[in-house]
């Protein structure tokens, strides 16, 4: 990761300086009071954002409540590939990135484990999540949010839960989607690659035996280290490769 020596935290807000120092010694990266001549993770009082190429980006779960206010959250394509009738659920999302698939998941009910191994996507995520946790209408959705930083590859081994579903979304090549998505893709596409380990996530996300696999793809992607679904649901530009634990692993 190149971009990663190029990046700088930026604390502009005084009151801000001790969290940024820890933050700069925990990523090994330097401090400075202007931004990088990229990437900069700026620290302020509003939260902590990724900035760089005249691009600013922080994660806001406020924005993913109109997707799951007025009964529109059964009409997420990933609500209805997780549907369960186990009334308390565990999930762990494998390539957590800014946790928005595991926020739907959570406000279905599921308690979600997220693993995100890029330590910069990390901690941006962990702000959001902080934030999201002192909002009212959100506190109750991400209290079922555990985040944990760290390849999910590794950390699946050393966990012995019984997930009902396990949930992949690596990296793949740009989506194309809305202005602020692809502004925020844009950006963390500077810290992480397309995956380039998927059948090593495959076999990681076999061997905890979940009930269901669930991952999602480009439309016309191939299968995750080609491994055939039991069943996909397509959407405009995305699908959903379901593998069922009993019968097709
Ligand atoms: C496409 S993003 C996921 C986006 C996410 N579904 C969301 O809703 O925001 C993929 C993320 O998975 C992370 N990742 C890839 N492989 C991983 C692994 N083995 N363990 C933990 N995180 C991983 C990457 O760092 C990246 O942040």
């Amino acid at each position: 990761m190149e971009e990663l020596q190029k990046l700088v935290v930026y604390c502009p807000d005084k009151s801000k300086e001790k969290e940024a120092l820890a933050l700069s010694e925990r990523l090994q990266l330097p401090l400075t009071t202007q931004p990088g001549p990229e990437l900069s993770l700026k620290l302020e009082e509003d939260g902590l954002s990724l900035m760089g190429y005249g691009l600013s980006y922080r994660g806001d779960f406020m924005q993913m409540l109109s997707r799951i206010s007025k009964g529109r959250l059964g009409q997420e394509m990933l609500v209805h590939m997780a549907k369960t009738k186990n009334p308390n659920p565990k999930a762990a999302d494998c390539t957590a990135g800014m946790g928005e698939d595991s926020f739907l998941l959570a406000a279905q009910g599921y308690e979600v484990t997220l693993f995100e191994r890029n330590p910069v996507i990390g901690a941006l995520l962990r702000d959001a999540l902080d934030r999201a946790g002192r909002e009212p209408q959100l506190q109750e959705i991400v209290a079922r949010m555990h985040l944990i930083e760290g390849d999910s590859v590794e950390l699946l081994r050393e966990q012995n839960i019984d997930y009902d579903l396990v949930y992949l979304d690596p990296m793949f090549p740009a989506r194309k989607k809305s202005g602020l998505i692809q502004k925020k893709l844009q950006l963390l596409q500077k810290l992480e690659q397309p995956c380039m380990d998927e059948a090593v996530l495959m076999e990681a996300a076999i061997a905890a035996a979940p009930k269901r696999i669930v991952v999602k793809r480009p439309l016309k992607g191939s299968y995750l280290a080609g491994r055939k679904p039991s069943y996909s649901s397509k959407g405009k530009a995305i699908r959903y490769d379901c593998y069922l634990g009993d019968r097709s692993l």
